[in-house]
């Protein structure tokens, strides 16, 4: 067989997590690897915020982006002292449990997806980190009419359609599917959270790069809430918007 290139990323988890492997495994990975297969469902764990996550195939694998929505949320509700917290869409559950992991225990986190698998890993990511999160399955905010949250946090599925591909197709595409312009969606949430807020509640949603001005003119027409901030990445690049309900 070839020699397999890991890339940098990969090649700094392989080489934490190896110890546990024996030279078949070894093999059996390099294989799968080199197929496409991202490392993380090989190996069925993946970091984020400094904990470990069990994913599968059928959650989104955590990225390194969406620690900064993390740390935007721990920021915004230590100031603010908020007493409650919504990870809408959330996969294996990681942004509920780093948010939980970081803040006092009288934070209520919860966390809802339309996947019942996806809820069954984060329950799984939960009790292993022993957070306490409520977990709901609801298609976006429709299941949670009559609830209200100090803020709603969202990694949602913003990815173009025809961006869905190479070693994105291992990803469920209902995690990754934003329509034809990502921002499907996103509308829906932007339209429905604020029914769902109390009042100067916040929304932070994670975006595409090239979201920022499509959004920023639909925010504006939408007339629900106020621009409070974009999060940007270490390129520079806007990853995330920062919402608060009108009063
Ligand atoms: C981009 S993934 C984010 C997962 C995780 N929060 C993260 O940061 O890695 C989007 C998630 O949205 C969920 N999802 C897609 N459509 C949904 C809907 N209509 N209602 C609720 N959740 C939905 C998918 O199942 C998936 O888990």
């Amino acid at each position: 067989m070839n020699e397999t290139i890991f890339n940098q990323r990969d090649l700094r988890f392989l080489a934490k997590n190896s110890l546990d492997q024996d030279a078949v495994e070894l093999d059996k990975i390099k294989r799968s690897y080199a197929q496409g297969m991202p490392l993380a469902y090989i190996l069925g764990k993946e970091e984020f915020f400094g904990y470990e996550f069990t994913v599968n195939p059928s959650v989104l694998i955590p990225r390194p982006e969406t620690e900064l929505i993390v740390e935007k949320a721990l920021e915004i509700i230590k100031s603010d002292k908020l007493n409650s917290v919504l990870d809408l869409c959330c996969g294996c559950g990681n942004i509920a449990i780093a948010i939980k992991k970081s803040t006092q225990s009288q934070l209520r986190v919860f966390a809802s997806d339309l996947s019942l698998e996806a809820l069954r890993i984060a329950k799984i990511n939960a009790d292993r980190h022993k957070a306490e999160i409520g977990f709901i399955q609801s298609d976006l905010l429709t299941g949670l009419r009559g609830e209200f949250f100090d803020i709603i946090v969202s990694n949602p599925p913003y990815v173009e359609d025809e961006s869905i591909k190479g070693s994105l197709s291992y990803e469920p595409r209902t995690a990754l599917s934003g329509g034809v312009d990502g921002l499907e969606v996103i509308r829906k949430i932007t339209g429905q959270a604020d029914g769902c807020l109390k009042e100067k509640g916040y929304l932070i949603i994670e975006i595409g790069y090239q979201h920022k001005d499509k959004l920023k003119d639909h925010i504006d027409n939408l007339g629900l809430y106020r621009i409070v901030d974009w999060i940007k990445d270490y390129s520079g690049h806007f990853r995330g918007i920062v919402l608060q309900k009108n009063g």
